[in-house]
């Protein structure tokens, strides 16, 4: 029987027709950038997201190291970003490593998003003992939540006033652009630097983008080599990802529709929604911690798998264009069971966000309770 695993959209699998699309790739070297499939693919990117140039490498974190790396040339300097940014918590402390540089982790004080005041507070221009802020580095969409296209140009505004770079990892930029209908180059206007990932929800099996200008884009093509991460013949890498993101992208908002079902039928039955669900992600609090030690096991045992951390009651849902509509309702049907056994109503004040389009109502930093995020 099929596993549903609803732990990430890293999950997606490889379909027979991506197989039969790679054998019509080309077979260049992209080490010497001599690949046309490639080209393609970093020419689409370019001018989907307006800017100039684009590179294709392994992964989102490899692109947003990369892209942070060549705004980050004279230590001692910071980057500034969200206290729960995956750049910050769970790139293995990248920025140290290849960038020698600080991070100045801020909380969003609105529990979902930082916003300018946000991050005017926090951004250093001293020059004698600190380290100056050289990045402000976005996440959109963040723990599946959007940020609002507004405030990411005020925070842009400020950098660029203040000669500091934008960087954004947009692993998952595809949702937020489909659920809003903000293109992705308006997203990308706001920013020097914008990563990619193409095997998330747009369901390419290997591949992230960094795009940028053109004298960027060839100092990241050679860290990209001395990182190791120069790859031979990547054409059918890149042929797979763009089908995928011509054909499942446009699937996002039927995905984003199930996933707001599955967040109101989990809260309509008195499970907690942590942070708003906006695109494919929930956040779900299964407390007491004796329901979510039962709910991961029995949903396995019903072959669908869910992110939890040991100890906690939180527990993370991820959907992707192959989870399909019989999967939720197995879901909602086991949760109803579970909610019954163990006496869970329906009540107000038990959800921090009641239905899924609603507003976090407490200011937490819940960066540390998270499961990890893939
Ligand atoms: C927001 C975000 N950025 C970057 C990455 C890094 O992507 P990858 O796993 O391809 O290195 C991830 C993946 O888990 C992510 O969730």
């Amino acid at each position: 029987m099929t596993l549903y695993d609803l732990t990430s959209d890293t999950a997606t699998q490889p379909t027979d027709e991506m197989f039969d699309i790679m054998k019509t790739a080309s077979r260049g070297d992209d080490v010497f950038s001599q690949d046309t499939s490639v080209h393609e693919l970093e020419q689409y990117m370019a001018d989907l997201l307006g800017h100039e140039a684009a590179l294709f490498g392994t992964s989102g974190t490899m692109t947003n190291q990369l892209g942070l790396r060549c705004w980050l040339l004279h230590p001692p300097q910071s980057v500034l970003c969200d206290s729960r940014a995956h750049v910050h918590v769970h790139e293995c402390g990248g920025i140290a490593y290849h960038s020698q540089a600080a991070v100045t982790p801020v909380i969003a004080s609105n529990g979902i998003y930082l916003t300018k005041e946000d991050v005017e507070a926090h951004i250093s221009t001293d020059t004698l003992c600190g380290a100056p802020t050289k990045v402000i580095s976005l996440e959109n969409t963040l723990n599946g939540t959007i940020m609002p296209i507004h405030e990411i140009q005020r925070i842009s505004e400020l950098a660029r006033s203040r000669g500091i770079k934008m960087h954004l990892d947009g692993a998952r930029l595809f949702e937020a652009s489909q659920a809003t209908g903000v293109s992705m180059k308006e997203y990308g206007q706001w920013f020097d630097s914008v990563s990619v990932c193409l095997s998330k929800g747009a369901g390419a099996p290997i591949g992230s983008i960094l795009v940028s200008n053109k004298q960027t884009i060839q100092h990241a093509r050679h860290l990209r080599k001395l990182m190791g991460g120069g790859w031979r013949q990547a054409g059918m890498l890149a042929k797979a990802a763009l089908h995928c993101i011509k054909t499942v992208v446009p699937t996002m908002p039927q995905t984003h529709q199930l996933t707001r079902r599955l967040a109101d039928g989990l809260v309509d039955l008195g499970f907690k929604l942590v942070v708003p669900c906006h695109t494919n992600m929930l956040f779900i609090d299964f407390s007491p911690l004796t329901t979510a030690t039962i709910a991961v096991p029995l949903l396995e045992q019903h072959n669908i798998k869910i992110s939890n951390t040991p100890g906690s009651s939180l527990c993370r849902i991820v959907l992707h264009y192959q989870i399909t509509s019989d999967v939720v309702d197995r879901f909602l049907s086991l949760a109803t069971d579970l909610a019954a056994k163990h006496k869970i109503t329906p009540s107000g004040d038990s959800a921090i966000c009641s239905r899924s389009s609603s507003v976090v109502s407490s200011v937490t930093d819940l960066s540390s309770a998270y499961p990890s995020v893939q």
